[in-house]
């Protein structure tokens, strides 16, 4: 049997962990450590005075995370940089993280493997599951809840502007009609049968209205907008931000803000273009296909 921690390939590894420009001594902050490939990555680059910090608020995911850097921590024995692990938000990562004392921040947005593969999380229409949806399953509105609470016109507006889902307003007319939806089985036929496949279209119908009630769920944007916000204060001079982004929104953000933020004289962008992974790496993890990378350095 598969272990969770090898399942999850992290993306771009090797270019996050060059652009983050890891060194012993310094801190880094993992906002996402998801089963920690990132994060073991930079752990091992660390050395005793180092001190990685790292976020996930789903509580699976930072449990997964702690067990594999604790066993890298007592391989690596009196070579173990410091590690704090949090179990929340990385919106809040102001109030765990001092000002100017972090030499490199990654984020790599979006759901785990091993969120996505657990039918009872509720992510895939590719497994029936109760439609869930919560990174942080402690608190906050299920998909269920917002699939059967929502009015026509919200669902509509949702789908549309967190899917780019241009057939929403019938996939929510569908979903209104076939209340009350429980499993992301029920909810996936609902939307094939509202928004076929078009001609040469490669994804699966409900794949954009899956995304949107992921995004809603989460937050997801209002996050990435407040981590960004947040991380010039955080880093000292020269320190390093990285960004992986898997669908358009994100990236858009990610994007923005930098750019904003080269204007005002806070960052020198470091990748013009987002970097993307090269055809091995596609071959091998097709998560990657749809990643971009940017990178950022404090002024
Ligand atoms: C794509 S995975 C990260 C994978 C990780 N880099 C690795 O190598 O295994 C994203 C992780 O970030 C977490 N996450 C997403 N948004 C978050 C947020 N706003 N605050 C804290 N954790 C978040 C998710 O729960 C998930 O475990």
């Amino acid at each position: 049997m598969t272990k969770p921690n090898d399942r999850h390939v992290p993306v771009l590894l090797k270019e996050a962990i060059d652009f983050l420009n890891v060194r012993a001594g310094g801190t880094y902050v993992d906002c996402t450590l998801g089963l920690a490939g990132h994060a073991e990555g930079i752990l091992r680059l660390l050395g005793p005075k180092g001190h990685l910090i790292g976020f996930d608020r789903d509580p699976e995911a930072l449990e997964l995370a702690r067990a594999r850097l604790a066993g890298v921590s007592s391989e690596l024995d009196s070579q173990a940089p410091q590690v704090t692990l949090i179990g929340e938000a990385f919106s809040s990562i102001a109030s765990h993280v001092k000002p100017a004392s972090v030499d490199g921040l990654l984020a790599d947005f979006g759901v785990s493997s091993l969120q996505f593969d657990e039918a009872h999380r509720g992510f895939s229409f590719q497994a029936d599951g109760p439609l869930d949806m919560r990174m942080d399953t402690r608190s906050g509105q299920t998909a269920e809840q917002v699939v059967n609470e929502a009015n026509e016109r919200e669902l509509a507006d949702l789908i549309y502007e967190y899917g780019e889902e241009r057939r929403s307003r019938r996939i929510a007319r569908a979903i209104v009609r076939g209340r009350p939806v429980t499993t992301t089985g029920e909810l996936a036929r609902i939307v094939a049968s509202a928004a076929p496949a078009m001609k040469q279209e490669r994804i699966h119908p409900a794949t954009r209205t899956f995304q949107a009630l992921r995004i809603y769920v989460n937050r997801e944007l209002d996050e990435i907008k407040a981590l960004l916000e947040a991380a010039p204060k955080l880093l000292k001079p020269s320190a390093r931000l990285v960004v992986i982004s898997f669908h358009s929104l994100e990236d858009r953000i990610a994007k923005d803000s930098l750019r904003e933020g080269a204007q005002k004289g806070i960052w020198e962008i470091l990748t013009r273009k987002p970097v993307t992974a090269g055809e091995e790496e596609t071959d091998r993890n097709p998560r990657s296909r749809s990643a971009k990378l940017r990178a950022a350095e404090k002024l």
